[in-house]
């Protein structure tokens, strides 16, 4: 198993950087080396991949990284956190998410979503935000949601299409973050 990374820096093969690592889930991480979520906007804007996203998780693969995790991957597009993020859904290209979902995890690499609700934070050009709470406090301010709303939010993204064509992917595994404020 090459890990380019670990190499350039002349990390010895006993280093901790380099030893596996089992997580609670049963998820074996080949070494230590994640990329933490970042808000990419690498997406086309209608909530797909694009290429130059694809190319971007691959290369990180390719790097040696065990884990690449994306950041605010969305379930509901009216409560972005940033344009240009990916959004899953009944009309995600199924295709394209496959394509970054298979190109990133080579060399035994994980790709996982973090999957998001922006709440109070999300983007205002683009949204109308609504959190748990409402808020009006200076430079943020944002309406309620019902409890009904807030406890439906984990499992709507446990229902959405991709689950069943991306979960079976080596390395594809969902989690959750919702950034509420
Ligand atoms: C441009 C940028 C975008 C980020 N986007 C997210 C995000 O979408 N979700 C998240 O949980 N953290 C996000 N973060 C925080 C990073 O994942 C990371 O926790 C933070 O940069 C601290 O890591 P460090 O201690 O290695 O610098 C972002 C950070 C940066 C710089």
């Amino acid at each position: 198993m090459t890990e380019p990374f670990l190499e350039s820096k002349n990390i010895n093969y006993n280093h901790v950087l380099r030893r596996s690592l089992e997580l609670p889930c049963g998820v074996i991480l080949k070494n230590r080396l994640t990329k933490s979520p970042m808000s990419d906007s690498l997406g086309n804007g209608e909530g797909d991949p694009t290429e130059a996203q694809i190319r971007l998780y691959e290369r990180w693969a390719e790097g040696g990284a065990a884990l690449s995790i994306i950041g605010e991957v969305q379930g509901d597009a009216c409560y972005p956190e940033k344009p240009g993020n990916l959004v899953f859904g009944p009309q995600s290209n199924q295709q394209a998410l496959r394509t970054l979902a298979s190109r990133a995890v080579i060399d035994g690499a994980h790709l996982w979503p973090q999957l998001g609700h922006a709440g109070a934070l999300s983007h205002l050009p683009i949204s109308q935000p609504r959190g748990p709470s409402s808020l009006d406090l200076d430079g943020l301010q944002c309406a309620s949601m019902t409890v009904n709303e807030i406890q439906a939010l984990p499992g709507m993204y446990a229902k959405r299409r991709y689950s069943q064509s991306l979960q079976d992917l080596p390395g594809c595994t969902f989690t959750q973050d919702m950034d509420f404020c």
